[in-house]
């Protein structure tokens, strides 16, 4: 007993913001971008909010899966930069399309929506509904600081959903890790006014030492396909679709080269969306989907690495109905 993946939806901003645009601000340039990371423009948010983006990734994702709001027993957004600390972005979602269901946030970083799809795996496993609609929501340009060209270029805002229903078999196989590490990539929470607090505390903007966090996403990547495929069962070269965290061209390039897979199989987006954190791996998905690249009973890998150091991978076949 499973899940099924039923519909999937994606939403980016209006503006796309190219290396050019940035370069009229910051002392960077296409020429030292793209080579390095692959990305050339991504869409940044002005007059939308996040939770209009989210809206309308789940609004896409309800129609294709058949589902209406009213229905679903569970909403779970992965988030780390909603435009609410309270309530949960998942609340708003669920006021904002119209259901009355449970709706909660989870925090894993990059990672965050695999860690949601094993979340919903197990409430609809023990019975609790029959609907889950997951969706990652980030708004990254909040918390990159502008000024540092070595973070901020590499980001986006975006969101992506996926309707869950059950009697299913996946996932095939999963894994979620976590090596914990704060520094390496993170983000300090708001100061706050505290009359008490004695705490340093510094600027709430992203900081991350990139060539370790390099290392760590090549790493992450072809230690979770190795895994997943020995826990399946299943060769690497019978893998359909490779979706993985779109956090840097050549961590991807680098991965495909180490784990010799084929390159065609491995999803892109980030030329034009920069990395947007859990939002990565739904919206490539969803393209996939769209573009009737996946069939009924491939199989597809997907593997979130960020923040934490969390990593969630897991093997999925693909059986919406009617593919
Ligand atoms: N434009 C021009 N020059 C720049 C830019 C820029 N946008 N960014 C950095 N530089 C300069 C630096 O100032 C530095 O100059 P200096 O030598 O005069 O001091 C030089 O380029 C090298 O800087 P590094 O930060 O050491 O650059 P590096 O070669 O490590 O490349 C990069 C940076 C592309 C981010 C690399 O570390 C990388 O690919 N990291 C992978 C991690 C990643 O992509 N993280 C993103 C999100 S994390 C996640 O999603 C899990």
């Amino acid at each position: 007993m499973g899940f099924r993946i039923l519909g999937t939806g994606s939403a980016l901003p209006e503006r796309s913001v190219t290396n050019d645009d940035l370069s009229e601000f910051l002392d960077t340039s296409d020429e030292w971008i793209f080579p390095r990371t692959g990305i050339r423009s991504r869409g940044i948010c002005t007059t939308e909010t996040l939770d209009e983006l989210a809206v309308t990734a789940c609004r896409r994702a309800l129609e294709a899966a058949g589902v209406s709001a009213g229905e679903l027993d569970l909403i779970i957004c992965s988030t780390t930069s909603g435009d609410h600390l309270i309530p949960a972005e998942a609340c708003a979602v669920a006021e904002l399309i119209g259901a009355s269901c449970p709706a909660f946030d989870l925090s894993a970083a990059c990672a965050g929506f695999v860690f949601a799809l094993d979340v919903a795996d197990g409430y609809l496993a023990r019975g609790r509904g029959e609907r889950v609609l997951v969706v990652a929501a980030e708004k990254m340009s909040r918390l990159v600081d502008w000024s540092d060209r070595a973070t901020c270029v590499l980001f986006g805002d975006g969101a992506a959903a996926a309707v869950l229903g059950p009697d299913g078999e996946n996932p095939l196989a999963l894994r979620l890790t976590t090596e914990p590490s704060v520094d390496i990539l993170h983000v300090p929470g708001v100061a706050g006014s505290s009359p008490y607090d004695a705490t340093e505390r510094p600027a709430s903007v992203l900081a991350m030492e990139g060539r370790r966090v390099f290392k760590f996403g090549v790493n992450a990547i072809c230690d979770s396909v190795q895994a997943l495929c020995e826990q399946a069962g299943v060769a690497v070269d019978d893998i359909d679709h490779f979706v993985f965290h779109q956090a840097n061209e050549r961590i991807l390039s680098s991965a495909v080269q180490r784990l010799g897979i084929d390159n065609a199989k491995v999803a892109r987006a980030l030329e034009e969306t920069g990395n947007i954190s859990s939002a990565c791996i739904p919206l490539a998905l969803d393209r996939l989907a769209r573009a009737g690249e996946l069939k009924g009973g491939q199989l597809v890998v997907l593997v979130g690495f960020g923040a934490g150091l969390d990593t969630g991978a897991c093997l999925l076949r693909w059986d919406r109905p009617g593919d």
